[in-house]
């Protein structure tokens, strides 16, 4: 049931009610999915007219609600109920006037309004219309009402509506109703906490033109640290040269080669509670460094080569109290190599890949791990998202974080 247990936690029941702004749900969908959401939609009756079912049905790849009771397939069970037990989050976007003032009274007379009364979890609405009706003091006493209840609100935003009028009624952008939908699932369960991870290749110059590198392309590693940001750690991101976005909230620190990377790592490491070390850091450097571009008439160069210093190995002298976590990037199996790079680099977890196999490897949108755990017998994590993957490591790192914490506790520390 893979895909069940990366779900977890991120399942969103959106609710599109009937205003213009609704033909922006399919691209709230899209948005959503990107970051490993899954999402079923509900329209109320008056949203078809703005939005195409069969659109929302595609960009979710589920059924979407309309107004159906029981469940097809003759079991009994009333849909609201189950779409009420599925969802994590119910987020409604747009949220008219009517589905503002009848989700404060509690009103349920369509399936959107059923379900919402039947939900346990938290609610996100993101407001669409015109600023006449947003104004009105029967609105905004409805709306306090939700706010004093706990449901979040994202918008209504200041900018041309339908009516071709500019005021406070458009609904928030796409990016902004993730976002709140982001930081509303976050646990919240690394405040307080420091991390540092690092990412990507490093770069060791040859001349001013060429280097040795490896095909790193970062992605596991950023996505760990988006991850460790999203649940509220302070989040440092050491980088080599790799082609991605800083994630939100993330410090980023870019290196190019491995003695840069050791430096930043280690004027940082003291300070953290965790170090991730998924850089794939380059082994060896030339010695030497030409000034200049090494020309071909000067025949095939000979590289001599240097090791460059370990910086996994090097943590437990500069950051003795962190939870030490290193990558092993192997082709073939790669679980022996695992238990002894565990040993010999004294880390505390050690995370095994094969990077020969092109759905997983270096550059791949995928991974599958194991992880390797000083006293534990390893722990397979099958294929999924580099996304979905970051969470369940994250998972594993938050719950060493919080027994090493009850050990030193226990210890009267
Ligand atoms: N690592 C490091 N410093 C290095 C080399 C590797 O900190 N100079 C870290 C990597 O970030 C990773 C772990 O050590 O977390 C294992 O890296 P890997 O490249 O798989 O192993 P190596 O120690 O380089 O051994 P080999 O290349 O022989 O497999």
């Amino acid at each position: 049931m893979e895909p069940e247990r990366s779900e977890r936690g991120r399942r969103i029941l959106l609710g599109v009610s009937g205003g213009i702004a609704a033909y922006k749900a399919p691209e709230l969908v899209r948005r959503l999915r990107e970051r490993d959401f899954a999402v079923r939609c509900a329209l109320t009756p008056a949203a078809a007219a703005f939005v195409s079912p069969l659109a929302l049905e595609v960009v979710t790849g589920r059924p979407v609600h309309r107004e159906e009771y029981l469940a097809p397939t003759g079991s009994g069970a009333e849909i609201h109920i189950e779409a009420a037990a599925w969802a994590d989050l119910l987020l409604i976007a747009p949220a008219t006037a009517h589905t503002l003032a009848s989700l404060a009274l509690g009103l349920a007379d369509n399936f959107l309004l059923t379900t919402a009364l039947a939900f346990r979890g938290p609610i996100v609405v993101a407001p669409a219309l015109h600023s006449a009706m947003w104004e009105n003091p029967a609105l905004q006493a409805r709306v306090a009402e939700l706010r004093a209840r706990g449901v979040s609100l994202v918008g209504p935003a200041v900018g041309p509506l339908a009516s071709g009028e500019v005021g406070m009624g458009r609904m928030a952008e796409v990016a902004e109703i993730v976002g709140a939908v982001e930081r509303t699932v976050a646990p919240g369960d690394l405040a307080g906490r420091t991390v540092l991870v690092t990412a990507g290749p490093t770069f060791e110059p040859i001349d001013p033109v060429r280097f040795l590198g490896n095909r790193s392309s970062g992605k596991m590693g950023f996505a760990i640290a988006a991850e460790t940001a999203r649940r509220g750690a302070r989040t440092v991101l050491v980088s080599g040269p790799v082609a991605l976005a800083t994630p939100p909230g993330v410090e980023r620190v870019e290196v190019e080669t491995a003695l840069e990377m050791e430096a930043a790592v280690r004027e940082r490491a003291g300070a953290c509670d965790l170090v991730v070390m998924a850089a794939a850091v380059a082994d060896f450097r030339p010695r030497e460094r030409a000034a200049t571009k090494i020309r071909k008439s000067a025949g095939a160069p000979r590289l001599d080569l240097v090791a460059n210093p370990d910086i996994l190995s090097r943590l437990p002298d500069w950051a003795p109290a962190a939870l030490r976590v290193g990558f092993a990037a192997e082709t073939g199996n790669p679980d022996d190599a695992a238990r002894q790079k565990l040993a010999e680099k004294d880390a505390h977890l050690l995370i095994a890949n094969d990077v020969s196999r092109p759905e997983i490897g270096f550059g791949a949108d995928d991974n599958e791990v194991t992880v390797h755990r000083r006293g534990a017998p390893p722990l397979l994590l099958g294929r999924r998202p580099k996304s979905a993957l970051a969470r369940d490591l994250v998972d594993l790192f938050a719950a060493e974080l919080r027994a090493r914490r009850g050990e030193d506790l226990a210890d009267g520390r």
